[in-house]
């Protein structure tokens, strides 16, 4: 592939995740999206045809709520037909395996399928068993790799870069694919990044992916630019780790005093759901002026429908 090819494409079958990607294959990814958000903006647009005839499905073992919303938008605005297979309604009740499953969609030949699992590395599984391009939509707690570039899209929009800015991500680490995700894309892109956590939501070795572990939010928070509140992940805990939400929100959760450790200017981020009072005080999710967490649903479009025009654009090169 010439070096033109690798800054104007993404060269990959599927979006699995953000861990081993180039940062010319992030940028493109970013700069398209850029282009889907002027797009959206302009009210007078209407749909595209960028997917007509194409079929996506989105894949759900899990719940979500913005994200398969998102994909779905996305796909709809590119013109794609959009269907929607969700785990309380489909044969998965009745004891079908993920590899079936998978074949049975693969056999009415999608163009893409959008899949969320709750284990880990089973989006690569299945990408592994079917012929039409994957993108990962959370497994377990691995990998989001949309959500990591919506978060990207979202600082860029409001601080004009990613190099060089101190950036924390707070809270359940542990169980945050959201966190992973954030942690390889903002390091390719040279961003200095941190984790604040108690050290029992700190997973072992996460040093090894090039953070900072602060156990407390003063010195944690000190002179960042960029704050990543994460949701307790309560579903994926197993026994307790941490003794009360109350004493939780005592010295984890972000509110105004804790926010004045960071830089005057720093911009909250949240993936959602948020927990009010848990992770974040109300209050400080709500002010627009500090916090960016609707604009990153904004965002979310944008960058889904650059994902899946990008897996169908490298599916039309391979069939050249
Ligand atoms: C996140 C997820 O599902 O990983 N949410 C999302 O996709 N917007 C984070 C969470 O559930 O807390």
């Amino acid at each position: 592939m010439t070096e033109d090819e690798l800054i104007n494409s993404y060269p990959h079958k599927h979006l699995l995740g953000i861990e081993g990607l180039l940062p010319t294959s992030i940028n493109f990814l970013l700069k398209s999206s850029n282009n889907y958000v002027d797009y959206l903006n302009n009210k007078k647009n209407g749909k595209l045809d960028i997917l007509k005839n194409k079929i996506c499905i989105n894949l759900f073992f899990e719940n979500s709520t913005r994200t398969r919303t998102s994909f779905e938008l996305a796909g709809k605005k590119l013109g794609a037909d959009m269907l929607n297979i969700s785990v309380g309604t489909s044969s998965i009740k009745k004891g079908e395996t993920l590899i079936d499953t998978a074949m049975t969609l693969n056999a009415m030949q999608p163009d893409i399928l959008v899949v969320r699992h709750h284990d880990a590395g089973a989006v690569k599984l299945l990408s592994e068993k079917v012929n039409c391009g994957v993108i990962n939509a959370g497994d377990g707690p691995h990998e989001h790799p949309t959500q990591a570039l919506l978060d990207a899209l979202t600082i860029l929009k409001r601080k004009k870069k990613i190099s060089g800015l101190k950036i924390a991500i707070c809270g359940d680490i542990m169980h945050s694919r959201v966190a992973r995700s954030n942690i390889h894309l903002l390091n390719t892109l040279g961003a200095e990044v941190r984790v604040i956590a108690p050290a029992t939501l700190i997973p072992k070795g996460i040093e090894s992916l090039g953070v900072n572990i602060f156990y407390d939010m003063k010195s944690g928070l000190k002179d960042v630019d960029i704050i990543i509140m994460l949701r307790l992940q309560l579903e994926r805990m197993s026994g307790s780790f941490v003794p009360s939400i109350r004493e939780y929100f005592r010295f984890y959760g972000l509110d105004r005093e804790k926010l004045n450790f960071a830089n005057p200017d720093a911009l909250i981020l949240h993936p959602g759901p948020m927990n009010r009072g848990v992770e974040i005080d109300s209050e400080l999710a709500d002010d627009i002026d500090r916090s960016a967490i609707f604009e990153q649903v904004q965002m979310g479009v944008a960058v889904r429908m650059a994902c899946l025009k990008a897996i169908i654009d490298h599916k039309l090169k391979a069939n050249d």
